[in-house]
């Protein structure tokens, strides 16, 4: 291999490129930006920020991540187009590591699609890989669907894009259809015939159809790939791509038959895992490997009994390792500042002077309602959508009244630049009465795409965080809040979906800079 050694293997995460991609993923471009700047810190070497083609919204985070980048390669998606590959070099420029993926399907239903024969595609991609080669030093190429794809043109192809300048050869198994022996021949049967295989990186790119993407990824490892293609929570296009966090816990906690290093940081995992989940609006399955919420609970007595008298008797890893801490039971109406802000940074918050006063009252405010704060409580403080000293749109009132008799009704008042505005509407239940209140005192034309409530602790006292998703134009925004009170936290979600919409129309109108 030419510049990874031998024992390492890159992770190359793409949760803002295929894992955004799934239908209802969408991010905004502060997420985004966000998201990456934690990818970067937490030891990821590549990040697909984007398909910058795609959208001017997509080639404005790619280029904004580019810049902001710090030790990560910053990569870009392009077809197999000049247009394409020319507007990812572009956003990609101002990276320290800029690197353009460029890619076309090979299989033979793939093939079909431009309907080129063999021999024109030959001919494409060793232009089109040229090219991006003249334009950054950095270049991956994939034959999308290369496991369906005949073993001899996928070689030949290989062979033309590494002569044509391509520094990392991705494999991907864009329909999740391969299993762990193959998945290990296939990179060992490219090793082995390709000539100029020994001078590039072989990566693997997994989707998860069958449920074998990690597996299918660690074997192609163990075959010779030093590039592992991923995402948080295994976002992704249908069941999703290679869950980062399953194939660098298996790196880090199998080392004695595994023994391949990742640069990640795997006590930052639950974080992003977390933030990840709410940005998405893809909550997290709570058996899901490493960051569900039962990853490392132990709830029967045998198993309880095991734990207490020692932790491996049941645990092949440590809560810790990945960034839970050992308790989450932490502060209650009492604490003060330094504790919390203490607690805080133990969750990686940083917390500002300014910020650290709304963050005490609102947590003073939790703690007069909830006994007991505990790490996930304060995680949902902290994730909260609203800005009381910008938004336009702000929630100072709600009733609802709400029984088995049909319709339910909601009495809000909000606040609109500054003036109060009263409404009572009727609905369908009482979030579905609020809604409808909202919409009459702030009219507009955008979607409801998706609604989601999750209950953040245990009991009838939890906060419950909801998840508003709208949708005008195109343009997708998310809204969040969290409260005691669902139907509360459920109004303050679709407010703060609103005020990012208000936003976003400001940014794009046509006289905005
Ligand atoms: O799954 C896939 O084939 C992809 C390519 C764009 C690499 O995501
Ligand atoms: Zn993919």
């Amino acid at each position: 291999m030419t510049n990874v050694p031998s024992d390492n293997v890159l992770i190359f995460d793409t949760t803002l490129r295929d894992g955004e991609q799934s239908p209802g993923a969408t991010m905004t471009h502060d997420e985004k930006l966000e998201i990456a700047e934690m990818l970067d810190d937490m030891g990821v070497d590549i990040i697909e920020a984007g398909f910058p083609i795609a959208s001017e919204g997509d080639f404005a985070a790619v280029s904004e991540i580019a810049k902001r980048s710090k030790q990560a390669t910053i990569c870009g998606l392009s077809r197999a187009m000049v247009k394409d590959i020319d507007r990812a070099a572009e956003a990609v420029r101002h990276a320290g590591r800029p690197r353009i993926h460029t890619f076309i399907g090979t299989s033979p239903l793939h093939r079909a699609i431009p309907n080129l024969t063999m021999d024109e595609m030959a001919d494409v991609i060793h232009n089109t890989v040229s090219h991006a080669r003249n334009l950054v030093d950095d270049v991956q190429w994939s034959p999308m669907d290369a496991t369906r794809t005949e073993h001899d043109y996928l070689c030949r192809v290989i062979e033309i894009a590494i002569k044509a300048g391509a520094t990392t050869i991705n494999i991907p198994d864009t329909v999740g259809y391969t299993a762990p022996r193959e998945s290990a021949d296939l990179i060992k049967m490219l090793l082995e015939r390709v000539p100029g295989a020994d001078e590039i990186i072989f990566a693997t790119h997994c989707h998860n159809d069958l449920g074998m993407a990690t597996a299918n990824a660690l074997a192609a490892v163990e075959a010779g790939a030093r590039q592992i293609e991923c995402t948080i929570n295994g976002l992704g296009e249908r069941a999703g791509n290679t869950a980062l966090e399953e194939v660098v816990m298996a790196l880090k906690v199998r080392h004695d038959i595994m023994p391949w290093k990742s640069r990640v940081d795997t006590t930052k995992i639950m974080q992003i895992s977390r933030r990840v989940a709410q940005v998405s609006g893809f909550a997290v399955q709570f058996n899901k490997a490493i960051v569900g919420k039962n990853a490392f609970a132990h709830e029967s007595g045998i198993h309880q009994d095991g734990m207490l008298k020692n932790a491996e008797t049941f645990e092949i890893m440590r809560p810790e390792d990945v960034g839970l801490s050992a308790t989450s039971l932490v502060l209650g109406k009492h604490s003060g500042r330094a504790a919390l802000r203490d607690r805080l940074n133990q969750l990686g918050f940083e917390v500002g002077d300014n910020q650290m006063k709304d963050v005490f009252v609102r947590f003073k405010e939790l703690a007069d309602r909830k006994k007991e704060i505990y790490d996930d409580d304060l995680i949902a403080l902290m994730t909260d959508g609203s800005d009381a000293e910008n938004d336009r749109l702000q929630v100072k009132f709600l009733r609802v009244i709400c029984g088995t008799e049909a319709p339910q009704s909601a009495d809000l008042t909000m606040e609109i630049d500054g003036v109060d505005h009263q409404k009572t509407a009727t609905g369908d239940g009482p979030v579905d009465a609020t809604f409808n209140a909202i919409k009459e005192l702030f009219p507009h034309e955008a979607s409801l795409q998706l609604y989601q409530v999750h209950a953040v602790t245990e009991g009838t006292d939890a906060q419950a965080t909801v998840t508003v998703r709208m949708e005008e134009d195109g343009k997708i925004v998310t809204g969040q809040s969290a409260d005691t009170d669902t139907v509360v936290a459920s109004a303050k979600a679709y407010v703060n979906a609103l005020n990012n919409l208000i936003t976003r129309r400001e940014k794009t109108k046509p006289d905005a800079e």
